[in-house]
């Protein structure tokens, strides 16, 4: 279908603001302003916190309603700017957006255009997710190239060639992309140079509704991934192998709505890890899934903590003095998620020993080591290896978020610091984690946010 030819049908004005889209927008609006984290460090965090739904399966969630014909309800969706700038395309997009709390119900009929403006793209690196589900609804897409990130060059050239194998024509000028796709997109088999998250994504998305059959090898197995897939299975979508190597769509011909709820947020559950094992703390995360941070908690014994899971609740006791991990490797899932690694170093910069990181997924992750060393770590980086020597205490210090994980890691280094700790740049924290500082302040942290 054409997206052009259901403006007509919108009847209700542009979609209503409802208390919580507003709270969602608003939280995109937040970190534009000049604010400082201001943390006093030393206290031993104790107590419980509630997991929120994973950013990196809402986004591609959010993309996937433009499939499903009708409303899907996504539930235990994360109030993150990250969200709200899907939420901004879907409504440029046509879609009507409302919702309550963490529920975010998408209404994807109205759906009139498949151009995502520049300053949308920009919002967020993301939103080349946008891109399959685009081209496989409307059968054209048309938007800015994502760009530069703060992780290093994080091309789309899998995304690119992936789609051109189901029959996408893509051209790339002037920083853009202009796709279409004459009909159907075709099944094919595409094999993945590397396991690509977003790629994985991008194709399983086209090739739901694509003619006949598509094998990815070398796919993507992280749990987002299967959340998708399920998501995608409720609508109709006909998937096999979700989670392995190999995964088979066999295409069907359309997607209707189906409700779903979003996983819990790994990456949000190890940062409270380290947070808690940091400060000598106490701590248990409800609402977790342990299975998802099987290969993370292995470093947690090994720097002494007590890990116990139960169900969704995952608890941690931490001895006074953390020891070392001796390395840390990221690889793609179910390896160690490059995404903990500066949680983990944060840990580790007093632990009593030295620990050896490997960053083997993105090209410039360790921006946050310069922080850290501004706070008193000990850190040499060189090239994809950094060596930390824990320090007896990192002390408090003016120090700036570099990235969403970067700012995570000087958020747990603040709390274990003699001192105060000053931290600017929170719109990298507001991406990624809803209610850092009420969570934190009810396990016994200080800090509080202020206008600069
Ligand atoms: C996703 C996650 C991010 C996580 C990453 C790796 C979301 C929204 N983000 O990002 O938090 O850190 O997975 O687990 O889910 N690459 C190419 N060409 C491509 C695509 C990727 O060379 O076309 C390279 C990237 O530069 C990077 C590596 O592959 O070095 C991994 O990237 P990818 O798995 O695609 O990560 P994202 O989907 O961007």
């Amino acid at each position: 279908m054409q997206a052009r030819e259901c403006c007509a049908d919108r009847t209700d004005g542009f979609p209503q603001k409802t208390a919580a889209v507003s709270s969602i927008l608003l939280c995109g609006e937040m970190g534009l302003k000049m604010e400082i984290l201001k943390i006093e460090g030393g206290r031993r965090l104790e107590g419980a916190v509630g997991i929120h739904g994973a950013k990196n399966s809402a986004l591609p969630l959010l993309a996937a309603t433009l499939l499903a014909r009708g409303t899907s309800e996504i539930t235990n969706c994360p109030q993150l700017s990250d969200v709200a700038a899907s939420v901004n395309i879907l409504r440029h997009l046509g879609c009507r957006v409302t919702g309550s709390g963490g529920t975010v119900a998408v209404d994807s009929l109205p759906l009139c255009r498949s151009d995502v403006p520049d300053g949308l793209m920009r919002e967020m690196r993301s939103s080349i997710i946008f891109l399959g589900a685009l081209i496989a609804r409307t059968g054209e897409a048309h938007m800015s190239f994502p760009g530069g990130c703060e992780l290093g060059a994080r091309p789309i050239d899998l995304h690119l060639a992936a789609l051109r194998q189901l029959g996408a024509e893509i051209r790339e000028e002037r920083g853009r992309l202009e796709c279409r796709a004459a009909g159907r997109l075709k099944g094919t088999a595409i094999a993945l140079d590397f396991p690509s998250v977003g790629a994985t994504e991008n194709i399983l998305l086209a090739a739901s509704t694509a003619e006949g059959e598509t094998t990815i090898l070398n796919a993507a197995r992280e749990p987002e991934i299967v959340d998708l897939c399920a998501y995608l299975t409720r609508c109709g979508a006909k998937i096999h192998g979700a989670g392995e190597g190999a995964i088979t769509v066999e295409g069907v011909e359309r997607l209707n709505a189906s409700p779903f709820r979003v996983m819990p947020d790994r990456i949000e559950a190890v940062t409270y890890l380290a947070a808690g094992a940091a400060t000598g703390g106490r701590l248990t995360l409800r609402g977790a899934d342990p299975r998802h941070i099987a290969t993370v908690l292995p470093a947690f014994e090994e720097a002494g903590c007590t890990v116990r899971c139960a169900g969704d609740e995952l608890s941690l006791s931490a001895p006074q003095r953390l020891r070392r991990v001796r390395s840390v490797r990221t690889m793609p899932y179910p390896g160690f998620p490059t995404d903990a690694q500066a949680p983990l170093m944060a840990m580790t910069c007093v632990a009593d020993g030295t620990s050896v990181f490997v960053e083997n997924i993105f090209e410039n992750r360790y921006k946050h080591a310069g922080e850290l060393i501004r706070m008193g770590a000990n850190i040499k980086v060189e090239g994809r290896v950094a060596v930390v020597e824990g320090v007896r205490a990192l002390s408090g210090a003016p120090v700036e978020c570099t990235d969403l994980r970067g700012g995570a890691a000087l958020v747990i280094a603040g709390l274990a610091a003699e001192g105060s700790t000053s931290l600017r740049s929170l719109h990298h924290l507001d991406r990624g984690y809803e209610g850092l500082e009420d969570a934190l302040q009810s396990v016994g942290a200080s800090l509080h946010r202020i206008k600069e």
